[in-house]
């Protein structure tokens, strides 16, 4: 049983990405959560919101003994700078759609190219979350949609909180 790291920008975090997360938890002894950041991306969330909406949701949503194996951090450089400093070899991402295959081919092929070592281990979305996705939380949250089935509820109420617009 090996440690993992589960990266991602999280921006916000969604149903998918605790679905990825659970059924990880069973072939790691310890998973940290990574929240990074993307050059693709402007977030909405800063990442001390980011990580705080993610234990919330550890919190309410995992058994105390998977929340030990569970922690939540933030970095702002490489992901395999991090890998190394903690001598973690194993990347968990998730996989939607044959469209999310090229990007994380590659990030995949230039993680191993920049730390021989590690490998990344792709997990299928469940068959009900693969239109999830944190572009589209966003993307309802801007225009009065309700994204309430796609996000944990702490992130529901954090977003309906801080963010929604007035109509
Ligand atoms: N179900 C539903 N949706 C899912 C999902 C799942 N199981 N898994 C991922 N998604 C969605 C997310 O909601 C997100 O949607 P968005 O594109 O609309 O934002 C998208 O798929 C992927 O986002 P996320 O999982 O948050 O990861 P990311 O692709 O934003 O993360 C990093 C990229 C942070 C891991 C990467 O940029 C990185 O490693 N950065 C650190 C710097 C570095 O080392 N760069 C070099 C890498 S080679």
């Amino acid at each position: 049983m090996k440690k993992a790291i589960y990266p991602g920008s999280f921006d916000p975090f969604t149903n998918g990405h605790l679905d990825i997360l659970e059924r990880s938890l069973p072939f790691f002894s310890e998973i940290i959560i990574l929240v990074a950041s993307s050059s693709r991306k402007t977030p909405l969330l800063s990442p001390a919101q980011r990580v705080s909406l993610i234990q919330q949701v550890l919190a309410k949503h995992l058994p105390p003994e998977a929340q030990s194996r569970v922690r939540v951090e933030s970095w702002s450089g490489l992901l395999v700078d991090y890998l190394r400093s903690h001598q973690i070899s194993a990347i968990v991402r998730g996989l939607r759609a044959a469209s999310d295959f090229e990007y994380e081919f590659m990030m995949a092929g230039m993680n191993k190219r920049l730390y021989p070592g590690v490998e990344t281990w792709f997990m299928m979305t469940a068959e009900h979350l693969f239109f999830v996705s944190s572009s589209m939380v966003k993307e309802l949250l801007l225009h009065h949609g309700d994204f309430s089935a796609y996000v944990p509820p702490p992130v529901y109420e954090f977003l309906m909180h801080t963010y929604s617009p007035s109509p």
